[in-house]
């Protein structure tokens, strides 16, 4: 596996692959990998001939009071399990090449109404951030096909909105959650629970598990979400959100609405972790 940190490198790699006839997979991550991320490499491998993934803690999409100085980087570990998975090609780039101009002289993309709520209402700017992140590492990338866990919901929402939005032409691709025997949704933020609050937080899931079953047992889901919420409460959350919504538009389910979402982010220890449910009705 190559690595490198230069731009030109990339298109040039990419470009010789094309040439050759070559179907490129992109993985995009900040790093510190773990099953979650290397089962998206392994799924780009399926789609593709060659896997491109991108190691980038991307300022622009932290807030002023979040972790970006302490978010975990583990840079040689990850190089190593890149090769482990058969990953072709390392974009490594420093925050200098990718916004030369700083942060705030920088072009940004936004995709309306669907990142208003949730992650974005709680983090102002996030996807913002993510947008125009995504939308640079694919120019500079340009893959025919580009994979994100669906645990980023709302994000991986966000993405194909913005991809359609603007005509790329990249096949987005959603792989499954990974999730820990507890049924803990792998993160990266995980790393910042003592075990104690690791065994806790596996009730994350319980609780929206908890929520489509009683959906399926045509039960009312605001009493449905306020028991969630007393479960999650029990064992130290401290709730961000947790709705359910229209899988498609992320708008109120209404009666009709067949395919659902059910969408939670809560406060364990230092962590945020985010984890949803999406299914649906028999
Ligand atoms: O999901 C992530 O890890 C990040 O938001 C992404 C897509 C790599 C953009 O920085």
């Amino acid at each position: 596996m190559k690595t490198t940190a230069n731009i030109s490198q990339i298109r040039q790699q990419v470009t010789a692959w094309k040439l050759a006839g070559k179907r490129v997979a992109f993985v995009p991550t900040m790093g510190n990998l773990h099953q979650g991320h290397l089962t998206l490499v392994k799924e780009a491998k399926k789609k593709a001939d060659v896997v491109v993934v991108s190691i980038f803690v991307n300022p622009l999409q932290f807030g002023a009071n979040e972790d970006f100085d302490g978010y975990p980087r583990t840079h040689e570990q990850d190089s190593q399990q890149l090769i482990e998975v058969g990953a072709d090609l390392l974009f490594m780039p420093t925050p200098e090449v990718i916004y030369p101009k700083g942060l705030d002289k920088q072009t940004f993309v936004e995709v309306p109404e669907i990142g208003d709520e949730f992650c974005g209402a709680t983090r102002p700017g996030h996807f913002r951030g993510v947008a125009t992140i995504v939308n640079k590492l694919f120019n500079i990338v340009q893959p025919d096909v580009a994979l994100f866990g669906c645990k980023d919901f709302q994000q991986l929402l966000i993405i194909k909105t913005m991809v359609d939005d603007l005509s790329m032409p990249i096949e987005i691709i959603g792989v499954e959650t990974i999730r820990e025997t507890s049924g803990l949704a792998m993160s990266s933020r995980n790393g910042y629970l003592s075990a104690d609050e690791k065994q806790r937080a596996a009730t994350l899931k319980q609780a929206i598990d908890s929520i489509a079953q009683g959906i399926q047992q045509q039960g009312e889901i605001q009493s449905l979400i306020d028991n969630a919420i007393t479960m999650l409460e029990a064992v130290g959350f401290n709730l961000d959100y947790l709705d359910v919504r229209n899988a498609n538009t992320l708008k109120v389910a209404t009666a009709d609405d067949k395919d659902l979402v059910i969408l939670a982010a809560a406060y364990i220890g230092k962590a945020r972790l985010i984890d949803n449910l999406h299914f649906l009705i028999k």
